[in-house]
C-alpha cells in the first residue's frame, strides 16, 4: 500500500485522521477543542490540529457566458467556458501546494473550489480525509483571500480582538480570546504595529505585508487544520514575502495543511514549497514535488541552459514560451507557437503525470497515512520523503512509497 504522507501525530491526539470530522462526534462549537483552556504557554503554531488529507479528482469548471434564450423566434444555446479542465492532486498535513500559473489560469477558482466556496457547474470529486466537504470542515478551514478586507478605522489589535470575539467559540472567555490574539500578533510579528491603524485609501495605516499579515492573522485565530491562501506574497517586496511564507511553513510544519496560489515566487520561497500545481488557461502541465518540476520539463524537451528560478520557467512554459528564448516571431506566427507548446505540454501531461496520478490517487486510503511523532527519526524520514530528485512524477509517487516503507522496516 502505497504511503505518500508522512505527518507528525498530534501530541495528545488519540483520534485516527478522519474521526471526528464526520460531525457526528464533535460538538457544534469544535473550534473550542482546538484550544487547551490554559493557553498561555502555547504558541499558535503548537496548537493541536485534526490532520486532513486534502484529495481532488479531475475538478472540471465551467461557466456559462451567455444564458439560453429566444431570439427573433429562434432558440439560441448559451455558450460555456471551461475554467478548470481536469485537475488532480493531494496534500497531505504538514505539506505546503503551491498553485502557479500566469492570471488568469485559474488559481483562485480552484482554490475556492477547494475551500468549498464554489457554486455551479463543478464536477470533480474534492474530498477531506475522503469525506466531502461539511461543516465540520469548513469550521476547520481557514481561507485568506487575495484582497485585504478589513475594517481601515480600528488598529490591529482591535481588528484581530472583534475576529476573536465573533469567531471563537462563546466556551471562552473574553480574556482567553484576548490572550489567543495576543500569540497571534507574536507570532505574526504585529507587536510593533499593534496599535496602529490598518488604514484605507484616504489615510495611511499599516503597510501592505502587515495587512496581509492581519488577515492571516484572523484565520490562525480559528486554528485551521487546512489553510488556503489566495496569492498571500502578491505586491509585496522579497523580504516580506518570504517572512509571510516562513510563518505559513511553520503553520504546515505543525500538522496543518496548506494550499497557496502564488504569482511569481522567488527562487528562495519556491524551494519551500513541497509540491506544485502549474496551470496554463485551466488546463494542468504539471503536477508533483516542486524539487522535480524543472527536471520533468527537461525530460520533455524544455530543459534551459542558464540557471534561472524554476518559477520563471514553469511561468514562461505556462504562457507556452519555451526556456531560452527571447524576443523572436511576433503577432500571429508567435501565437501559434505559443498554443503549440501548451498543447504539447497538456499531452505531455497526460502521457506521463495524469495516468500515474489518477491510478494512485484512486488506489490511496486516506487513513493509511503513517502518523509519526515529529522525532528525529521521523524528521529524517521527512527529509528523505522531500529530498529525492525524480525525473517523471510516475515514478515519484513509487519512489516515495518504497523510500518510505524501505526506511520503516
Ligand atoms: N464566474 C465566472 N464567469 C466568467 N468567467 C470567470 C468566472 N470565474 C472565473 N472566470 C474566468 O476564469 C479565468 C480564471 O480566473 P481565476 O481563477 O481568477 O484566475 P487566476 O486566479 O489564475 O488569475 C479568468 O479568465 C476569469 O475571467
Ligand atoms: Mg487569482
Amino acid at each position: 500500500m502505497p504511503v505518500n504522507c508522512v505527518a507528525p501525530k498530534p501530541e495528545y491526539e488519540s483520534k485516527a485522521p478522519g474521526e471526528g470530522l464526520s460531525g457526528k462526534n464533535e460538538p457544534s462549537n469544535a473550534a473550542v477543542l482546538a484550544y487547551p483552556q490554559t493557553a498561555e504557554t502555547q504558541s499558535v503554531i503548537q496548537l493541536r490540529v485534526f490532520p486532513i488529507a486534502l484529495k481532488f479528482e479531475e475538478v472540471v469548471y465551467k461557466v456559462k457566458l451567455e444564458s439560453k434564450g429566444s431570439c427573433w423566434g429562434g432558440t439560441w444555446h448559451g455558450k460555456e467556458k471551461t475554467i478548470l479542465n481536469g485537475i488532480s492532486g493531494m496534500v497531505c498535513p504538514g505539506e505546503i501546494l503551491a498553485m502557479l500559473g500566469p492570471s488568469g489560469s485559474g488559481k483562485t477558482t480552484l482554490l475556492t473550489a477547494l475551500g468549498g466556496r464554489l457554486n455551479g457547474k463543478l464536477s470533480g470529486k474534492i474530498t477531506y480525509n475522503g469525506q466531502p466537504f461539511s461543516g465540520v470542515i469548513k469550521r476547520r478551514t481557514g481561507f485568506v483571500a487575495q484582497d485585504d478586507v478589513l475594517y481601515p478605522h480600528l488598529t490591529v489589535t482591535e481588528t484581530l480582538m472583534f475576529t476573536a470575539l465573533l469567531r471563537l467559540p462563546k466556551t471562552l472567555t473574553w480574556e482567553e480570546k484576548a490572550q489567543h490574539v495576543e500569540q497571534v500578533i507574536i507570532e505574526l510579528g504585529l507587536t510593533r504595529c499593534r496599535n496602529s491603524m490598518i488604514g484605507g485609501p484616504l489615510f495611511r495605516g499599516i503597510s501592505g505585508g502587515e495587512k496581509k499579515r492581519v488577515s492571516i492573522g484572523q484565520e490562525m485565530l480559528i486554528n485551521p487544520s487546512l489553510l488556503l491562501l489566495d496569492e498571500p506574497t502578491s505586491g509585496l517586496d522579497s523580504t516580506t514575502a518570504q517572512r509571510i511564507i516562513t510563518t505559513v511553513k511553520r503553520l504546515a510544519d505543525g500538522g496543518r495543511t496548506v494550499v497557496t496560489t502564488i504569482h511569481q515566487p522567488s527562487s528562495r520561497l519556491y524551494h519551500m514549497f513541497d509540491k506544485v500545481v502549474l496551470l496554463s488557461e485551466g488546463s494542468p502541465i504539471y503536477y508533483g514535488p516542486a524539487s522535480a518540476a524543472l527536471d520533468y520539463f527537461s525530460s520533455i524537451g524544455f530543459a534551459t541552459s542558464m540557471t534561472v528560478n524554476p518559477s520563471d520557467l514553469l511561468l514562461d512554459l505556462a504562457n507556452g514560451i519555451p526556456p531560452d528564448r527571447n524576443g523572436g516571431d511576433q503577432g500571429e506566427n508567435m501565437e501559434k507557437e505559443q498554443k503549440l507548446v501548451r498543447e504539447t505540454l497538456i499531452s505531455a501531461y497526460e502521457k506521463n503525470i495524469s495516468t500515474s496520478l489518477k491510478a494512485e490517487l484512486c488506489n490511496l486510503d486516506v487513513n493509511s497515512f503513517s502518523y509519526i511523532k515529529d522525532t528525529p527519526a521521523s524528521k529524517y524520514k521527512k527529509y528523505q520523503f522531500r529530498g529525492v530528485v525524480y525525473k517523471l512524477v510516475a515514478s515519484v509517487q513509487g519512489a516515495i512509497s518504497e523510500g518510505i516503507e524501505g526506511a520503516a522496516l
